[in-house]
C-alpha cells in the first residue's frame, strides 16, 4: 500500500467486525510506529494495548459506572475549548449531523444519539482497544508527538487491513482506566483508539467527513 493510499483510506471506523486481530500483528504495528518524529527524539507516547478478554472486563465495568455517572469522571484536560470559536465550531456541528444522518439519528432524537455516543466505551465492537497516554510533565509540543505517533499507528494499520478510530470520549473515564490499566500517576489519558476490521455493512461507516480546500489554510510564498 502507497503511503497516500494510506491516508486517503484512513477513516474513523464506528463499526467493527468482531474478527480477532492477532497480538503479533498489534506489536508489529506499535512497534514499527516507533519511527514516529518526536522534538528532541522525546519519543513522549505511552501506550496500553488491550485485546479481547481484558477489553470486554473494561467495557463492563464502565457499563456498570455509566448510569451513576452519565457524564463518566470528568476530563482532566479540555477536549475543546470552552467557546469554540468559528470555523472549528461549524466543522463540529457538521460533523455531528453528517454522522449522525448515516444512521437516521434526527437531531432531536437525544437518547438514540446518547446511545450512539455511548457505543465509544465498547471501542465500537473492535477487537482491540488502545489507551494512549502522555507524560503530565511535558508541554503542548510534546503533546503533539504524542499526535504524530497516533497517526502513524492509523496509517500503519491501514497496511494491515485494518482501520481505527481514535477517541477522546475515553478521557472522562481516565481513573477508571488508569486503574485498569495500571498507568503511573506521570501519566495523562489523552485518548483510546479502537483497532480492527472495519464491518462494511455497518450504515455509520458510510461517513465521508468534511475538509477545508487547501486555499483556506495554506499560503504560498515565493514562487
Ligand atoms: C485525537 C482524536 C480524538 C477523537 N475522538 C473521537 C471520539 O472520542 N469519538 C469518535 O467517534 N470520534 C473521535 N475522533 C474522530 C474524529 O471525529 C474524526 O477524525 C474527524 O471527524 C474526521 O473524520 P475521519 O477521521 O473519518 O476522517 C477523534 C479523532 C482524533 C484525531
Amino acid at each position: 500500500m502507497k503511503v497516500s493510499e494510506a491516508v486517503a483510506s484512513r477513516m474513523s471506523c464506528r463499526a467493527y467486525l468482531s474478527t480477532p486481530v492477532p497480538e503479533s500483528t498489534v506489536r508489529a504495528i506499535l512497534d514499527a510506529a516507533r519511527r514516529a518524529p518526536s522534538g528532541g527524539n522525546l519519543q513522549p507516547w505511552h501506550v496500553y494495548a488491550l485485546g479481547t478478554v481484558p477489553l470486554s472486563r473494561l467495557i463492563a465495568a464502565v457499563r456498570a459506572s455509566l448510569p451513576a455517572h452519565p457524564r463518566g469522571e470528568g476530563s482532566e484536560y479540555d477536549v475543546y475549548p470552552r467557546d469554540l470559536v468559528e470555523p472549528y465550531r461549524s466543522r463540529r456541528f457538521k460533523c455531528g449531523e453528517d454522522m449522525y444522518a448515516t444512521i437516521g439519528v434526527p437531531r432531536e432524537d437525544r437518547l438514540a444519539r446518547l446511545l450512539q455516543f455511548a457505543r465509544n466505551y465498547e471501542f465500537f465492537g473492535a477487537p482491540v482497544g488502545l489507551f494512549f497516554y502522555v507524560d503530565r510533565r511535558v508541554g503542548p509540543p510534546q503533546w503533539a508527538d504524542l499526535g504524530m505517533y497516533m497517526q502513524t499507528v492509523m496509517l500503519l494499520a491501514r497496511e494491515q487491513g485494518l482501520h481505527t478510530c481514535a477517541q477522546e470520549a475515553w478521557s472522562v473515564w481516565h481513573r477508571t482506566v488508569d486503574g485498569f490499566v495500571g498507568a503511573p500517576p506521570e501519566l495523562m489519558l489523552f485518548a483510546g483508539m479502537a483497532l480492527g476490521y472495519r464491518d462494511e455493512s455497518a450504515p455509520i461507516n458510510t461517513l465521508v467527513t468534511d475538509r477545508a480546500p487547501l486555499e483556506d489554510f495554506a499560503r504560498f510564498i515565493g514562487s
